[in-house]
């Protein structure tokens, strides 16, 4: 099966990018498989990949014989801005800095938000109305969690074209080896500039405190000496790039299903309680987070049946354990009321995503209100393209029409 699997896990190729299902059950069948050198364009020796869904979850669940610090073994000249943020450490580090800002993520204080996110949402679907075509992407899904997550974090909205471009360039560059040298002009170059963007914006907003996310981590530096000067400025770019792209990959896949499944998506207007089934069922079927982020062994240990020894790169991928069919009836069937549905999108153990909360309100509202008041959306003039980012899915485009 190694063997077999070598010719076809290319994930380059327009194929995978355009469809990586057919790839993910060769994973399920295959268990651990090794990608070399050539294969991860990357100065790491190589990784090993993992799709069954019950290979993955230990893996993602696992914080003693794996790591996640990537100071640990990045050679010293390459060190970026972004390493220091939680999703690059290990306990007792990450535990401290994910209690920082734990509770700026709760229901409770993404409930005080909800009402911006209607009022913003309700104002790009009648942007879209009036245009009467529109690219689902470019008016909608790339817009509303960009504003959202710059209104949370307290950064000034007028730069969210610089954030987009640095995070899509950083993204494009990034997959889980520690030093990809895909895209390293500008990937580096993009961290460069987010990192001494924040480092200025840190500077100024000092002098002018509020209740955002900028201000409990300044305030915990400055004050309180709970994190340091290159972990504020690290997390900063986390969560502008967390917050961003995989919400808007979730809302256009989203989108992009229902519009492919006319029956379920009839179902789901007929039926709106299904709205929050839907939603979990659009986050297992196109998971935003194809492959979970670097993970390093710390000492001999076994997964999905095969010995590792120490330093040994894993990789999880949650898109293949989404529709790994030991797990799931049926993986490749978009069912609306799918019951039970424990998809790993989000990821699992200490590194669950801090902004599902956040993520699946946007999602709830967004399609909430798209059923509502675009009873006639259909699909638009125009081929789809699907974006060719290392570790995530989603379209660069998707025309609709709303008359
Ligand atoms: C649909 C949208 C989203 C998806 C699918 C998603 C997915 C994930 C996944 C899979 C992880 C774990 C990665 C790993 O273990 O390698 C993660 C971590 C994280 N996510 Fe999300 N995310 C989403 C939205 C957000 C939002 C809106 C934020 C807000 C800023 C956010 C902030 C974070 C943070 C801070 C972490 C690191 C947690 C830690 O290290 O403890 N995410 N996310």
């Amino acid at each position: 099966m190694q063997a077999a699997l070598k010719k076809i896990i290319d994930f380059d190729s327009d194929d995978f990018v355009n469809n990586p299902y057919p790839t993910y059950h060769q994973l399920h069948q295959a268990g651990p498989y090794w990608l070399d050198h050539n294969q991860t364009n990357s100065s790491s020796k190589g990784m090993w990949l993992f799709g069954r869904y019950d290979d993955v979850s230990a893996i993602l669940k696992e914080s003693v014989s794996i790591s996640k610090r990537v100071l640990k073994v990045r050679p010293e000249q390459n060190v970026t801005p972004l390493d220091y943020n939680m999703l690059n450490q290990d306990p007792p580090d990450h535990t401290r800095l994910r209690n920082l800002v734990s509770n700026s993520f709760s229901l409770e204080n993404i409930k005080r938000i909800t009402p911006r996110i209607e009022g913003i949402v309700d104002d790009l679907i009648a942007k879209m109305k009036a245009k009467g075509e529109a690219d689902f992407v470019k008016d909608f899904a790339g817009q509303l969690p960009m504003i959202v997550i710059a209104d949370f974090m307290g950064v000034p909205f007028e730069d969210h074209l610089l954030f987009c471009k640095w995070s899509s360039d950083i993204l494009c560059g990034y997959d889980s080896g520690v030093s990809s040298t895909d895209n390293f002009k500008s990937y580096h170059g993009a961290i460069k500039e987010m990192g001494n963007y924040f480092a200025e914006l840190i500077e100024y907003r000092r002098n002018n405190l509020s209740t955002d996310l900028i201000s409990i981590l300044i305030e915990a530096h400055d004050k309180h000496d709970q994190l340091t000067g290159n972990e504020l400025v690290s997390m900063c770019m986390l969560f502008l790039i967390s917050g961003h792209e995989t919400t808007t990959n979730m809302l256009s896949s989203g989108m992009n299903v229902l519009l492919n499944h006319e029956e379920q998506f009839l179902k789901l207007k007929n039926n709106p309680e299904y709205l929050i089934p839907a939603i979990e069922e659009m986050l297992r079927y196109e998971s935003p987070i194809q492959r979970a982020t670097f993970r390093i062994t710390t000492k001999e240990c076994e997964f999905g049946g095969r010995k590792f020894a120490e330093g040994e790169q894993l990789v999880a991928v949650i898109g293949a354990a989404n529709r790994d069919p030991e797990q799931f009836d049926n993986p490749d069937v978009f069912d609306i009321t799918r019951s039970p549905n424990r998809h790993l999108s989000f990821g699992v153990g200490i590194h669950f995503c801090l902004g599902t909360v956040l993520a699946r309100t946007e999602a709830r509202i967004s399609f909430g209100k798209i059923i509502e008041q675009l009873p006639n959306i259909n699909r638009g003039k125009g081929n789809l393209r699907w974006n060719d980012k290392k570790l995530f899915r989603g379209l660069q485009n998707l025309p609709v029409s709303i008359y």
